[in-house]
């Protein structure tokens, strides 16, 4: 394995923003793994672990030490009664992932069609979407411990999976996700309440949708709602949802009756901050210089082209003030700051 020098990382995001790592390594196997952990121990440098890049903010300045950019493939299944194990490699591109287990019929992973990244990095945020996350499906997480030198699969219970979290953000540097198991299922029940989904369905007059179906209604949406990747440089949503007690959120819908909000369970729930942006701040589809907000999710930060860093985080901070300021609410950010 070559590690390169001065690889520009701006060509390896998709929000295409960035300045070079100053070591470059690509990984396809376990033992590559193990070389450019080692080059990072002797050299005293920190490792970034690199996925696809779709939910990351890389410093203008760049990465003073050494990017591995994970690689390794494969995905094996095994199958016991109804419920079938599958172990996908991290390096595996998500969606593919996705597509591959819905053409083989097998539910629990169909709500998260179509999001950018890759399997290593899909448990680090616990990636979620229409009514499902990743930890709905989760057995458990093969990584490597850098701290201790060795090999260990941590239960869905030890990655404390919870909103947009995980151990894997609690200490970035202890682990490296090499593979990922679900418990899928043949038989499996779809999870077709979340109000987008629904409303598809509806206007369709589809009653009972197949597997398929639903994955079509996800990447229909999300390919409506959210920018392409293709043509903008983004992210995806920028800032997390907050989590509050149900007497502050009720305190918020008097003010602003029309703000629809999540159950999270009886004593919480999940405040939509898009909808606060675009009604409350007046911030979707805004655009200033280089940056700006997505016309369709004021959640979505955009590089319009030759964006830097600085003017992203810029922008940001105003979102968060003038969020702040309307509502008394903190925002924090969704996407990984690589500073
Ligand atoms: N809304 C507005 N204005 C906007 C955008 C949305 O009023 O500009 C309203 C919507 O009508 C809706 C509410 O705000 O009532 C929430 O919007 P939406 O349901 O589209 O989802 P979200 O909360 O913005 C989250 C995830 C997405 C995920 C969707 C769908 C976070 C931070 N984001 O977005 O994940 O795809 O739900 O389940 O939790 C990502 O993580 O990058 C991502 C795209």
């Amino acid at each position: 394995m070559s590690i390169q020098k001065d690889i520009l990382l701006k060509d390896l995001t998709t929000f295409r923003i960035g300045g070079p790592a100053k070591h470059f390594c690509v990984v396809r196997n376990e033992d590559e793994l193990i070389e450019a952990v080692n080059f990072s121990k002797k050299y005293r440098v920190p490792f970034f672990v690199l996925g696809g890049g779709s939910n990351i903010l890389v410093a203008d300045e760049g990465f003073e030490g050494i990017v591995i950019k994970m690689e390794m493939k494969g995905v094996t299944y095994k199958e016991e009664g109804t419920d079938v194990f599958v172990t996908a490699s991290a390096g595996e591109n998500w969606d593919s992932f996705v597509s591959q287990i819905v053409e083989k019929g097998l539910y629990g992973l169909e709500n998260l069609s179509y999001i950018p990244g890759t399997v290593g990095a899909a448990p680090v945020q616990n990636i979620g979407a229409y009514g499902s996350e990743l930890k709905d499906t989760v057995i458990s997480v093969h990584v490597l411990d850098v701290v201790k030198d060795e090999y260990k699969d941590l239960s869905n219970t030890e990655c404390k999976f919870s909103y947009r979290d995980s151990i894997f953000k609690e200490d970035p540097k202890k682990y490296i996700v090499l593979s990922v198991t679900f418990r899928l299922s043949n038989r499996g029940t779809l999870n077709i309440g979340y109000k987008d989904v629904q409303e598809y369905f509806d206007f369709k007059k589809i009653k009972e949708p197949t597997l398929k179906q639903v994955r079509n209604a996800v990447i229909e949406i999300r390919q409506r709602k959210l920018p392409d990747v293709k043509e903008y440089g983004t992210a995806g949503s920028f800032f997390k949802n907050v989590i509050v007690p149900n007497a502050q959120a009720q305190a918020l819908l008097k003010k602003y009756p029309e703000m629809i909000l999540h159950k999270v369970n009886d004593k919480k729930v999940k405040i939509p901050i898009a909808w606060i942006l675009d009604h409350v701040c007046g911030f979707r589809g805004v655009k200033k210089g280089n940056v700006g907000t997505f016309r369709n999710q004021a959640l979505v930060l955009i590089n319009h082209g030759g964006a830097t860093a600085a003017e992203i985080i810029a922008l940001a901070q105003k979102m968060v003030d003038e969020v702040y300021d309307k509502t008394g609410i903190e925002i924090e950010p969704e996407v990984e700051y690589v500073l």
